[in-house]
């Protein structure tokens, strides 16, 4: 066991569930240093999330959409794979105006995807192989099917009006004000019922709660407690930057850079709209529900430059535990460009803070589209090196590609208002074999499914060694067993290409170099400042010798490797 050194004072605390241990915020102090000073890490510091898209995920009855008893019977692979946490878009009640995104009801499960009964099962087997359960808390705005909306949008003095956020028109019968939604047009709908219009950010069928209400504050938290009761283990928070909006409603400054084809959301600066400084009131709260339990875990999905989003871990380390870090998603794929972003992340990590890293999601084109698949190679190998924890999002492990889809076959609310930026492309099924629709269903899918699935699949890259899945699986092993990943250090290393982007994981007495080349050409190094030689533990082509020579390495393209010095 390691030694106490300049570990906080351990604080005890008695948890809502009756568990008594060190508190988070005792236990996170001083992680920063990666130092021996620490006795022990949460499941969500040395752990891999894997981000299941339910739809997408398996199809237990035939009806063309993934369920929570398609998640329960892949838990075989999951283990196998050995992730240690699954987070689930959302899977409450819904009218899938925006694929679960639209809550109808927060405290139930959508008839599509299952029962309460289902996710109890889903739950407690996934506890028993070790596997922690995340669920997606959306809690900017509900379905305009909620009861709460109904009832709000009523009349105007119904005791729920204000808790969505309505506005008188325009002297001239217009919208209130210039916002506008992430999926184009205005932020704002017209309700006859009452002659006033109501705010979206997103769908017009997702209004926005106003958490300016504490009503509201407490409907959510509840929520909460209700699935942290059930044994949730933690939540990503949806859009958690944008839960407060401007109380004056003033215009947003037009954004100068933005050209048509654009994401239609970036046409306006949203300085009124978004990362407002008394939403930390609001993440600190939600930190307060999660902290009556133990070892939750709260996720906030935030886009925001690094030094504002580092504002989400909280002065007092009291808000996020993980505020997503996009980067590697929004910057372009280039050595130069994703060390700088590595070197100055860490930087700016307020003490205390654990990193984390994203690959992809169901918002974003997958990294196989973005950079190709050999790039997606090292993509994951930077994943599962850097330091932080990393989410996986499905199917990534065996390099699925985007799908195309035709435009009258679009789902995605965004993608119907502008195809170029349809979201359907990164949910299509995941491909499980060769057998009709991949194995993922025995009906009609509801996204066409990747039409090289007979030969890219789970059981096709299970038998292959040197398959993108074997890379993921050895990369993971790796991870899990040697604490120089999981808990380590982090140092950028010179080298002399501007293609080559390599770092140094340490603890204790181990080391481990990750030599990651970003261009289609071999590169001669000459690594000897860090060690005259070294054991190879893992290459992205997955052949390899055992021990090389650091002073005169051969990085074939697209290579990486990591080496034990
Ligand atoms: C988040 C979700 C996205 C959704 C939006 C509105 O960005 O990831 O899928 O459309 O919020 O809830
Ligand atoms: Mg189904």
């Amino acid at each position: 066991m390691l030694a106490i050194g300049r570990l906080a004072p351990m604080q005890r605390h008695v948890y809502h569930d009756g568990s008594n241990r060190a508190s988070q915020l005792a236990s996170m102090a001083q992680f920063k240093d990666g130092s021996d000073t620490m006795t022990e890490y949460l499941w969500w510091q040395t752990g891999i999330i894997y981000q299941i898209y339910p739809r997408s995920f398996m199809d237990s009855d035939g009806d063309g959409t993934g369920d929570l008893k398609g998640i329960h019977s892949r838990l075989d692979y999951l283990e196998w794979l050995r992730v240690d946490a699954i987070w689930l878009s959302p899977v409450f009640p819904s009218p899938m105006a925006d694929f679960g995104y639209d809550v109808a009801n927060y405290v139930d499960i959508d008839p599509l995807f299952g029962t309460l009964a289902d996710f109890d099962r889903l739950l407690q087997e996934a506890h028993q192989r070790g596997m922690k359960v995340l669920l997606d808390l959306v809690p900017n705005h509900s379905s305009d099917e909620h009861p709460w909306f109904q009832e709000s949008r009523a009349s105007r003095d119904s005791a729920k009006r204000d808790w969505y956020i309505w506005r008188d028109p325009a002297p001239d019968g217009g919208v209130p004000n210039n916002w506008h939604s992430y999926f184009g047009g205005s932020a704002w709908a017209f309700d006859e019922t009452t002659g006033q219009y109501y705010l979206h950010l997103f769908h017009r069928k997702q209004p926005d709660l106003n958490w300016r209400n504490p009503a509201v504050r407490r409907a959510i938290y509840d929520a909460m407690r209700f699935w942290l009761d059930r044994g949730v283990d933690g939540f990503r928070v949806d859009v958690i930057w944008l839960l407060l909006k401007d109380e004056q409603f003033r215009d947003n400054p037009v954004n100068p850079n933005w050209k048509e084809g654009d994401m239609p959301g970036d046409q306006y600066q949203s300085v009124h709209t978004a990362d407002l400084p008394e939403v930390h009131e609001i993440v600190r709260e939600m930190r307060q529900v999660l902290d009556q339990y133990a070892e939750r875990v709260m996720i906030g999905e935030i886009y925001l430059p690094v030094p504002r989003l580092m504002m989400y871990y909280g002065a007092a380390h009291d808000e996020a535990h993980l505020p997503f870090n996009f980067q590697l998603i929004t910057l372009p794929w280039n050595a130069r460009t994703i060390r700088e972003a590595v070197d100055t992340y860490e930087a700016a990590l307020p003490g205390g803070g654990w990193p984390n890293w994203v690959l992809g999601n169901h918002d974003q084109h997958r990294i196989a589209s973005r950079v190709g698949p050999e790039q997606a190679r090292i993509a994951q190998m930077l994943l599962l090196t850097l330091r932080g924890t990393p989410t996986c999002y499905y199917g990534d492990e065996i390099g699925m590609h985007d799908v195309d889809i035709p435009v009258e076959r679009i789902q995605d609310p965004q993608g119907k208002h502008s195809p170029a930026h349809s979201r359907d492309p990164e949910r299509s099924p995941m491909q499980w074999d060769s057998s009709p629709n991949a194995g993922f269903t025995t009906g009609v899918p509801w996204l066409p499914i990747a039409d090289d699935y007979v030969t890219n699949n789970v059981e096709a890259q299970r038998d292959d060694a040197t398959s993108m899945l074997a890379l993921f699986r050895r990369l993971v092993d790796l991870r899990r067993t040697m604490p120089a990943l999981s808990i380590g250090s982090q140092r950028s290393i010179d080298t002399s290409s501007d293609e080559v982007f390599a770092y140094l994981r340490e603890h204790g007495n181990q080391r481990v170099l990750i030599i990651l080349n970003f261009g289609g050409e071999s590169q001669d190094l000459d690594l000897s400042s860090v060690s005259v030689s070294g054991r190879v533990l893992c290459t992205t082509y997955m052949d390899s010798d055992d021990n090389l020579n650091l002073g005169y390495l051969t990085l074939r393209p697209n290579e990486g490797i990591a080496i034990a010095v």
